[in-house]
């Protein structure tokens, strides 16, 4: 098992123009088996709002959902770099609600880098939390907490006027002192000339190639089934191969298959001794 990076670790990665493939994780399980294929990074997103919780969007989500599946998240994977996502809500007030807030995702699950949304909006936000000596990514582009004043979760910088603004952000992030930068759903001619202009590792998710891609794991495995992201390369169908298991189950209790005799535990005295104390209760 390869020893847990560092963000020094993603920055010589940047350099030496070797990619960084992470995913997020929600829960112990997908943490376990993310880090068995050795993930570089895990985003305990609040995408968990909507793809283990079942809301329609991720405003909903709270800090403490947020902290609770980060800490599944870090026992599951205790070798791994995992970035905590600050909910909406959780930044938006003031430096010091944001300080607040990333201090409680370090000291209560354990994580070693927070991730907020925005760029020139929250450049005082980022400079706060990183004066207090936590590591913060950016995330910029598509920004699915804003994704109503967006219009919904739509692609952004495809025209000039809206390239310069994903500009602007992205030097705004890097300015204010993150460690990195996600880029969501922007061209791949944007995020091409931002990950070279900027000197902290910028990732994709559905932004096309720079330093390192990042997928939503349900998205990926095909355990989410409201929609799939046009970015999205489908590695697995575990909502199908989950779903059969169970009608097969259903179908072996209902006709008394199960369960067969090699799924019960075996008494240890004689069936006649049985018999005796069944009679005391007769
Ligand atoms: O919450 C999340 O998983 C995210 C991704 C959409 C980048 O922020």
């Amino acid at each position: 098992m390869p020893k847990k990076k560092s963000i020094l670790d993603l920055y010589k990665m940047k350099k030496a123009g070797e990619k960084v493939a992470w995913i997020t994780a929600y829960d112990y399980p997908t943490a376990m088996f993310a880090e068995a294929a050795e993930m570089d990074m895990l985003l305990v997103g609040d995408s968990l709002g909507m793809v283990t919780l079942g809301y329609s969007g991720t405003v909903p989500v709270t800090m403490e959902d947020c902290i609770s599946h980060c800490q599944a998240v870090r026992r599951g994977a205790p070798k791994t770099f995992i970035i905590g996502d600050m909910p909406f809500g959780s930044y938006q007030g003031s430096d010091e609600q944001a300080v607040n807030n990333a201090v409680r995702f370090l000291k209560e699950a354990d994580v070693d880098a927070i991730k907020l949304e925005g760029g020139v909006r929250v450049q005082t936000r980022i400079r706060a939390i990183t004066d207090a000596g936590i590591a913060v990514f950016g995330h910029i582009g598509l920004t699915p907490q804003s994704s109503g004043q967006l219009g919904g979760f739509k692609a952004q910088g495809r025209d000039v006027k809206n390239a310069r603004g994903v500009i602007e952000d992205a030097f705004a992030v890097q300015e204010a002192g993150a460690m990195a930068l996600l880029v969501e759903a922007v061209p791949p001619e944007l995020t091409k000339f931002i990950a070279e202009k900027l000197e902290i590792p910028v990732y994709s998710i559905g932004a096309g190639d720079c330093d390192g891609q990042l997928l939503i794991s349900s998205d990926m495995v095909g355990k989410f089934q409201a929609f799939t992201p046009k970015f999205v390369k489908v590695y697995a169908n575990i909502a199908e191969i989950e779903t059969n298991a169970y009608k097969v189950y259903v179908k072996d209790v209902k006709e008394g298959v199960f369960p067969s005799d090699d799924y019960v535990y075996h008494i240890t005295d004689p069936i006649e001794e049985f018999e005796k104390l069944f009679k005391e209760f007769e």
